[in-house]
């Protein structure tokens, strides 16, 4: 097996997933304002910190994904990296420089960050990181997505996939369909799989070593301002199928993102997904809101209570963990 394949497998299967600590500082400082704690560099590394040394990290966090800011960070003389590294999850890093207007499409994104990668891949490797994150947005509406945003967004993402495995670094190719909109599950269902697909042909042309990267890809669901209803069997089978047809099998897993779910949802569609699962690809998730939220709304108001933060986070751990092997049920969750 080849290196980058290692660490694929290394930080999304068997029971463990990846934890998404990645927010960029303005998308950090939102998420503290909206619990009332004011944001600075301290602020940010004294909750990530508490996350980062949890027991539940060495069972279910196989990596966690961070911002420039934290991988440069020192807690107590040891560096952020470091600490990651000993509880037995690898360090990966964002390096998308986030989704900026489309020309020509003006309501669309494009994720930007190509210009000097290499160099900047090259250090992050230097600072301990092994594997690397890059997402591209997608919205849904009457006119969109566009081709020109499908197309423009798969090509980045494949030469982002090409650079972080020249620098030894497994990619994880985040193409997500935004669950904003009064859509339904079928429309986000054939959106995603044109997406997959255009973003599968681009990494094919790239020549990328599939075998080496982790697909973070949203669930198949129903926009969340659609009147639908959907049973998480219904979204299990969906996202199944979706992946199936469009997912070489040479990718050995699948990082789901939570996209604006709730925590439990999250779980459950996750559990529903894992138990089904008649794919080739190793399921997990990839989680940033639906492992962080009850963490963060119950630190912000006893920021010095580091154990009872970190018993909420583990819960949550526990509970994704069980999920990624079909094995969470309503009532472990309640225990
Ligand atoms: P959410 O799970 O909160 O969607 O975040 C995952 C992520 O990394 C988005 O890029």
């Amino acid at each position: 097996m080849s290196e980058l394949n290692n660490i694929a497998l290394k930080i999304s299967s068997n029971g463990k997933g990846i934890l998404a600590a990645d927010e960029s500082t303005s998308t950090m400082t939102k998420r503290l304002q909206s619990v009332g704690v004011e944001s600075s560099s301290e602020s940010r590394l004294k909750f990530r910190h508490t996350l980062f040394s949890s027991e539940s990290m060495k069972k279910c966090i196989g990596g966690v994904i961070l911002y420039d800011e934290t991988i440069r960070q020192l807690y107590n003389s040891k560096n952020i990296p470091e600490i990651i590294l000993a509880t037995g999850a690898l360090p990966g890093i964002k390096v998308d420089t986030g989704a900026k207007i489309l020309a020509n499409s003006s309501e669309e994104k494009i994720t930007e960050g190509l210009d000097g990668l290499r160099e900047r891949l090259k250090e992050y490797y230097k600072l301990g990181a092994r594997f690397t994150k890059w997402r591209g947005v997608y919205i849904i509406s009457k006119n969109y997505p566009s081709e020109l945003a499908k197309t423009s967004n798969a090509h980045a993402l494949a030469r982002y996939s090409a650079l972080a495995q020249e620098c030894g670094m497994v990619p994880i190719v985040e193409p997500e369909v935004l669950m904003d909109g009064n859509h339904t599950a079928e429309d986000c269902m054939s959106i995603t799989a044109d997406v997959l697909k255009k973003c599968f042909d681009e990494l094919i042309q790239s020549k990328i070593d599939l075998k080496g990267i982790v697909l973070k890809p949203n669930m198949i669901l129903p926009g969340s301002n659609s009147k639908q209803k959907i049973s998480t069997q219904e979204i299990a089978e969906m996202t199944l199928e979706c992946l199936k047809k469009n997912v070489p099998k040479d990718v050995p897993s699948v990082a789901f993102l939570s996209g604006g779910q709730s925590e439990e949802e999250a779980t459950k569609n996750l559990n529903t997904i894992s138990k089904i699962n008649n794919t080739n690809f190793s399921m997990t998730f990839s989680y940033g809101r639906a492992l962080q939220q009850s963490a963060l709304k119950y630190w912000s108001k006893n920021q010095d209570d580091i154990e009872g933060t970190q018993k909420i986070f583990d819960h949550r751990a526990n509970m994704c963990s069980l999920a990624s092997k079909g094995k969470w049920t309503e009532d472990i969750e309640k225990k």
